[in-house]
């Protein structure tokens, strides 16, 4: 626990997050971001495809605080949709709220994200927005509603950590949702503490949205999740088109590729991009043994 706030901490380190961006890929990050630019993240993306893995991909980028940087990051992820539909890959968009100038003006937010999503839709592109902490919650599930009056190319996820999960599924049964344990530190008044209740929250949501639900990406690295959601469909006829597991990019390699030869589906997160310093704290305050990337990293240079 400890160690998770420690990271958790450097995560939302601005300073030391822009001093990650000017330094490129480095600490080990290598290995769970898939390059810095268009052409390297499409190549990662390929390699993918070619195990039948489709693939999400994230344009990584924090700390955004002024319209300008909101706008470069659209511009980015513009650029990367087209880049995905002209080269044909299999993959779809997963991005922030945040990056697209949710903490400077809402409204602007909204704008940003219609003319990603309208363009995602030409292609017949799924656009899922990523739950950060809780106060960009309900502001994140605003935007998705608003979007959706117009738009069914767009999903989101639903964190089992917070108490409000299980409305919130209910809520959005309609919809194509990403399952996630929750990767941010939230305080006792909103959110399970205790990793056995945040596992059995995470069990019951998957449950309920294969059971009721649109579309379900049990995103997890966790085996005892995974088996048991393999002995749930199985038990209640619930065929493989209506979900998929999903993990990140560098993790579980062996496993991602056992479970696309056993036939499920599966994608996998692929971040790119110089803004990889945030997500990497979060996914070592996750599990401090992915420390164990840094030093391979450090030793195989
Ligand atoms: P957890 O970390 O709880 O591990 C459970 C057990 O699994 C471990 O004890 C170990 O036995 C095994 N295990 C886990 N990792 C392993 C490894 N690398 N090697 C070997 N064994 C391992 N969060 C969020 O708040 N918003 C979001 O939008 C998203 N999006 C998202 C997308 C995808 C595709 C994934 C996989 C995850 C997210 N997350 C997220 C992060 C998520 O909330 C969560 O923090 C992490 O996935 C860690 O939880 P796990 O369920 O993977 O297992």
């Amino acid at each position: 626990m400890v160690l998770r706030d420690f990271f958790i901490g450097l995560s939302q380190n601005e300073l030391l997050n822009s001093a990650a961006k000017r330094y490129g890929l480095k600490l080990g990050a290598q290995s769970v971001v898939a390059g810095t630019n268009i052409p390297e993240v499409i190549e990662s993306i390929r390699e993918l495809n070619a195990h039948g893995i489709s693939c999400t991909v994230d344009n990584l980028g924090e700390f955004v605080n002024s319209r300008e940087e909101a706008t470069e990051a659209k511009n980015q992820i513009l650029e990367l949709i087209d880049a995905i539909h002209e080269s044909g890959v299999d993959a779809h968009i997963s991005l922030k709220p945040s990056q697209l100038g949710l903490d400077i003006d809402r409204e602007f937010c909204h704008d940003n994200l219609r003319e990603i999503v309208a363009r995602a839709y030409e292609y017949n592109m799924h656009i899922n927005i990523d739950m950060e902490d809780y106060a960009r919650l309900q502001p994140s599930f605003d935007l998705l509603e608003a979007l959706s009056q117009d738009y069914n190319n767009v999903g989101t996820v639903i964190q089992a950590y917070f108490f409000r999960a299980e409305e919130d599924i209910k809520k959005f049964k309609d919809y194509r949702l990403r399952i996630v344990k929750g990767a941010y530190k939230e305080p006792a008044e909103v959110a399970y503490q205790d990793k056995a209740d945040i596992d059995q929250n995470f069990i019951q949501l998957i449950e309920y949205h294969l059971l009721n639900g649109k579309f379900t990406s049990i995103a997890t690295h966790d085996h005892n999740v995974i088996n048991h959601v393999k002995q749930f469909v199985k038990n209640n006829n619930i065929p493989n088109e209506k979900f998929e597991f999903q993990m990140l990019y560098g993790f579980r390699k062996d496993l991602q590729l056992e479970l696309a030869r056993e036939g499920y589906n599966f994608t996998t997160y692929v971040p790119f991009g110089n803004d990889w310093y945030g997500y990497f704290m979060r996914r070592l305050a996750e599990r401090p043994q992915n420390l164990n990337l840094v030093v391979k990293q450090v030793f195989n240079k």
